[in-house]
């Protein structure tokens, strides 16, 4: 199998590698994550403070969730955190699946990536 550079994002130093199954013809397939991977499965409780900025993390790489650490810009590229500056002091639950559709905040989201996993567990002990 052979590499090259990508194609898809200039100045990407990544390689794509991903043959037809029929052919074996190469085609453009980037390496870096456009999807947000899971930081945790449960969201996390956090103190929030009226007027403070915040970057909640989007991509699920960053050391510091929920909150972005720059990770992105490396390991996903093509996704941002979400800023935000709440008007009073207050406690939440902020997403860490990523599934969200209610960013930063838990929408129960969780759930249904808790009950897919679960049914992947099950199946692959029934094979
Ligand atoms: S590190 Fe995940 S959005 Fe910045």
């Amino acid at each position: 199998m052979s590499a090259a550079m990508c194609a898809l994002r200039r100045g990407c130093a990544q390689t794509f590698r991903r043959p037809l199954p029929a052919s074996g013809t190469l085609v453009q397939t980037c390496l870096q994550s456009s999807q947000p991977v899971p930081a945790a499965r449960l969201p996390y409780r956090v103190k929030l403070s009226a007027g403070k900025k915040y970057a909640w993390c989007a991509c699920g790489h960053s050391k510091k969730q929920p909150f972005c650490d720059g990770a992105h810009v490396t390991k996903a590229p093509g996704i941002s955190p979400v800023r935000f500056t709440p008007d009073s002091d207050k406690k939440v639950l902020l997403c860490a699946c990523k599934q969200t559709g209610n960013a930063p905040f838990c929408d129960g989201s969780h759930l249904k990536v808790l009950l897919r996993d679960a049914v992947k567990a099950v199946r692959s002990l029934v094979k």
